[in-house]
């Protein structure tokens, strides 16, 4: 991290929107000077940036939520095809940033963009726990038989063992649609499981990362901040214990 834009600064820390600062620079100041244009040059960890007399204190970390589209990559570089990265906008935008935790290409919703390893690995790591919440149209209905053998833990065709899935039948209209929560992401893991049921994916969306909801305000392509607030309930709004099939309701 070098210098960055003042506007970037502080739109990248939430403070202020570029526009905001582009129409008012009243009460920025740069180690001890009157703010002189949007576009001077910060070093966030030597300058000594304050407004209205308050120093600004530069968080390093940033946690993203992006609306992602089919066709995009969940990766950082990709000779081919278009990343996610790419969908990310400047004045959100950090060279640092990488998605914690895949999406196929033609897989949509919730990916969590972020410069935290320490965090990523803790929602990502099968031994946390993070639940993930997809929703999926297949081609076949999900039977009861299904939801039982996906909550004993499926066995992938290459022999690889799943932990317990929580499935259920959200509707059942011309294709159904089902909700199904993972702990733990392996390669193409959903499909893998209903092949292995029988049933074909048409349509995956991943709608919940531990405790917190897709913002469906958000259109497709979009990207905004993560509050303070919902990065807690990320990690903390899920039970504490992992999931036991045989729980009663
Ligand atoms: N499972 C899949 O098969 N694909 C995804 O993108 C996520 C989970």
């Amino acid at each position: 991290m070098g210098t960055m834009r003042l506007d970037r600064f502080f739109s990248s820390q939430e403070i202020l929107s570029r526009s905001e600062v582009r129409a008012s620079l009243a009460g920025i100041q740069v180690n001890g000077l009157p703010a002189r244009s949007p576009e001077q040059k910060v070093d966030p960890r030597s300058d000594r940036i304050t407004l209205r007399g308050e120093p600004v204190g530069y968080q390093p970390f940033v946690y993203l939520m992006l609306n992602k589209p089919a066709g995009y990559v969940s990766s950082t570089e990709d000779g081919r095809s278009p990343t996610v990265l790419e969908l990310v906008p400047p004045e959100l935008f950090r060279r640092d940033l990488f998605p914690a935790g895949r999406l196929d290409k033609d897989t949509v919703g919730f990916v969590l963009l972020t410069n935290d390893g320490a965090f990523a690995h803790r929602i990502l790591s099968p031994k946390s726990h993070v639940p993930k919440t997809y929703h999926v149209r297949l081609d076949a209905p999900l039977t009861e038989e299904g939801i039982r053998r996906l909550a004993e833990g499926i066995t992938l065709a290459d022999g690889t063992l799943c932990q317990g899935a929580e499935a259920r039948m959200l509707e059942d209209g011309r294709t159904p649609l089902v909700e199904i929560i993972l702990r733990e992401g392996k390669y193409h893991q959903i499909k893998r499981m209903f092949g292995v049921l029988g049933a074909g994916v048409l349509w995956l969306k991943r709608v919940r990362i531990g405790g917190l909801f897709l913002d469906e305000t958000l259109s497709e392509g979009r990207c905004r901040a993560i509050l303070h607030k919902e990065l807690e309930e990320i990690l903390l709004n899920y039970p504490a214990t992992a999931f036991d099939p045989k729980a009663p309701d």
